[in-house]
Order: structure tokens, then C-alpha cells, then sequence
């Protein structure tokens, strides 16, 4: 059968697109029998187990590291070879990054690259890097030294360096990782806006799916060394995620409709007393559904 078979074709172009692709480290498959296509325009996540390989699916697509067999095609084109088009926010940034710098020189980063330093920055640059800035809420912080700032504001800046080169796919590395809920919140919110009203394709590495949830369209989760794609509404399916996250979890719906995955909690422990939700998020949420019981 014809590879092409297997799956009716997107309607639009796929922003990212793997054929039977895998990955060989140190001499271990990391997964292997990548087949799936991601929609232009679409949000998606990826999800798996710490060590599953997100990091390495983000790091293949950017052509950082090399296929051990199949192959990856980003914008229409080899992995690695698009890479003007393309932003990322790796999942170390807010901890490597030089603290000296400004906001708005970490953002021109993004413009000129490793020119930095070696040439005047041009009118045109700063107007690029001052476009990141207001879409991602820090201009106003733009000589404030990173060292000063929050690792949520941090957060927003290393999306701003990414933005600037004017990406037409934003990949970012867990950079929800680290962040208070309002900080979560505010950076869910620039990739909802840039998804909607600059019509970016985004992939985002998630380890917790429920503050991303409303504005995913599928996800890429890796299991048993596969990596494999669905649409958000088929991912949310208790025995896949439990499954997936190697625990308990159920897909609980709130009076108001909203989705969300929730530990299941079997003990049952005397009444009077509910027991306590470990996820933020979850807790709030059934809170929220709780009141209209
Ligand atoms: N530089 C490397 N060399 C060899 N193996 C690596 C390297 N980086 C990561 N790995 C291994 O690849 C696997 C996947 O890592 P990674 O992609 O970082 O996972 P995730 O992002 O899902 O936590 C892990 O088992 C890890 O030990
Ligand atoms: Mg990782």
C-alpha cells in the first residue's frame, strides 16, 4: 500500500510532516515509525512521559539531529532546511540565557542571529524586535535586564526572540515549565493570539495538557517508543492518557463544558473532607464546577 493511502490528505499543506522516522542515540532507538502529518495553521502538543523523546522529536524537526531512517519535511521542505522560517524556544532558555542582557537586545538576538555585536543594528531590526516585544506585553520592559525579571516575564522574552525573525512555525520546549498559573495563563494567551491573528503554526512540548487544552487542535503524544498524531478530541480519552502518563487519569467535563484531565482518585476517605487535587489547574477548575452542583 501506498503510504499515501493511509490517510486522507489535510486540506491544507502540512506544516510538518515525518515518514517512518527515528531517532538513534548513544546506539538506543529513542522511537522510531514516526508517520503523521501536522496542519499548517494548526496548535498541537507534545506529550509523553520524561525521557520519551519530545525534546529529540523538536530537536530531528529542526534538523539538529540526524534520522537514523525515515525522513522529516518542515514547510515543504528537509528538516533543517527552513530554519529562517522557523522559531524556537528551546526548553533550557530561561536558565542559559546571559542575565546581563536587556529585553531588547535578548529579542534582537532573534533578529540578526550571531551578528549581534559584530554590526550596528539596523532601523529595520529594531522595529522588528519592537513588534515581538508589544505582541508578547515587554516592551515597556525593553532596557530592563533579564536578571531583574520574572521567569514568567523571562518566559514571554525568549517568545519575543523567536517571534523576531517573523516565523511562519513557532516550536517551543516545555515553556510552560516553571511558571506560576498567572504566567501560564499570559503565555497561552500570546500563542492563542499569534495562532489566530498572525495565523502561525505553533507545536508546544507539555508535560500538564490542561492549561493548553482550549486552544489545542491535536497533539503528537509518544508512547511505547512511537510517536504518533491525533486530533486534540480523540486524545482526550481516559485509558489513552492513563496510558500515556503511566497513572490514573480520567477526562472530566465541568458543567460549563469544559474539558480537563483529572488523577483519578480511587480511596474514597470519609466524607466531610474532599480530597485534595495535586493539579493546579484541575483543582480549579472543579471548583468552578463544584459551586454549581
Ligand atoms: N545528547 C544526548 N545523547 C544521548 N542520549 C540523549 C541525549 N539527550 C537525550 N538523550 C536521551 O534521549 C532520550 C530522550 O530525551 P529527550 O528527548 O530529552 O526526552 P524528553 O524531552 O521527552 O524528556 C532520553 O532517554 C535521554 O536520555
Ligand atoms: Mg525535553
Amino acid at each position: 500500500m501506498n503510504q499515501h493511502d493511509q490517510q486522507t490528505p489535510p486540506r491544507l499543506p502540512s506544516a510538518i510532516s515525518l515518514q517512518q522516522a527515528a531517532v538513534v542515540r548513544s546506539g538506543r532507538t529513542i522511537w522510531s515509525q514516526g508517520s503523521f502529518s501536522i496542519p499548517t495553521g494548526s496548535i498541537t502538543a507534545i506529550v509523553g512521559t520524561n525521557g520519551a523523546g519530545k525534546t529529540t522529536l523538536m530537536q530531528a524537526e529542526l534538523g539538529l539531529l540526524p534520522l537514523s531512517s525515515g525522513s522529516i519535511s518542515v514547510l515543504g521542505q528537509p528538516a533543517g532546511k527552513a530554519t529562517q522560517s522557523i522559531g524556537y524556544v528551546p526548553q533550557s532558555y530561561t536558565t542559559e540565557v546571559d542575565s546581563n542582557l536587556s529585553v531588547e537586545q535578548s529579542v534582537l538576538l532573534g533578529v540578526n542571529g550571531t551578528r549581534f555585536g559584530l554590526h550596528r543594528t539596523s532601523k529595520t531590526e529594531r522595529a522588528q524586535a519592537k513588534q515581538a516585544m508589544d505582541f508578547t506585553g515587554i516592551s515597556d520592559r525593553a532596557q530592563v535586564r533579564l536578571s531583574e525579571l520574572s521567569g514568567g516575564l523571562r518566559q514571554r522574552v525568549a517568545i519575543a526572540q523567536a517571534l523576531a525573525s517573523q516565523p511562519q512555525l513557532l516550536m517551543l520546549d516545555e515553556p510552560l515549565a516553571n511558571l506560576d498559573l498567572a504566567s501560564q495563563r499570559e503565555s497561552v494567551q500570546v500563542l492563542a493570539r499569534l495562532n489566530q491573528e498572525l495565523g502561525m503554526t505553533i507545536q508546544v512540548v507539555a508535560h500538564d495538557l490542561n492549561m493548553l487544552l482550549p486552544i489545542l487542535d491535536g497533539a503528537v503524544y509518544l508512547l511505547d517508543g512511537h510517536p504518533h498524531y491525533a486530533r486534540i478530541g480523540d486524545v482526550l480519552d481516559g485509558d489513552l492518557l492513563t496510558h500515556l502518563y503511566g497513572t490514573q487519569v480520567e477526562v472530566v467535563t465541568t458543567a460549563q463544558g469544559q474539558m480537563f484531565i483529572s488523577p483519578t482518585h480511587t480511596v474514597s476517605q470519609h466524607s466531610g473532607h474532599h480530597v485534595e487535587q495535586t493539579d493546579a489547574i484541575a483543582s480549579s477548575l472543579a471548583a468552578s464546577s463544584q459551586e454549581n452542583r
